[in-house]
């Protein structure tokens, strides 16, 4: 059975007006009825749960549709096909901690040091990137 944005809308906690947005940004697909209603398979619900999640440990919409994008359209998606979301999402995940990690570290030894250096200072120009760009003042010279 079907459902309604209605239905989808309620059993996920989520607002009509957002599913609409999740569904323009390929996030969500739907059929439409002969009177132009959208309905939505069930496993709706759990792309749903999936871009919710994603949203509440920081990754961005565009990167959940990639991820999303390994699901098929036309069929409900197998255990088989959500495994390899999975395996996805926990790389994503295990991205993200690494640079948290090493975000707190940076952090915690510039709390101490207090220098905020453009040219040093890891959390002003992390991987001395602006180094990487040319010499001289990269912040001056491009603003
Ligand atoms: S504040 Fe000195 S290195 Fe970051």
């Amino acid at each position: 059975m079907e459902l309604t944005v209605g239905q989808l809308a309620e059993r996920s906690g989520v607002a009509v007006s957002a599913l609409h947005f999740f569904e323009r940004q390929g996030l969500l697909t739907s059929t439409r009825t002969a009177g132009n209603q959208r309905r939505y398979r069930r496993d709706a619900l759990r792309r749903v749960a999936f871009i919710r999640i994603a949203q509440r440990v920081g990754i961005p919409l565009k990167e959940v549709a990639a991820i999303l994008a390994l699901l098929p359209d036309n069929r409900t998606p197998t255990r088989e096909d959500w495994a390899r979301v999975s395996a996805c999402w926990q790389d994503e995940l295990d991205r993200r901690m690494r640079h948290l990690q090493q975000l707190r570290d940076d952090f915690t030894a510039c709390v101490g040091c207090g220098c905020m250096s453009l040219a040093a200072c890891p959390l002003v120009n992390p991987g001395d990137k602006l180094g990487n760009e040319g010499a001289g003042p990269r912040r001056l010279l491009t603003s």
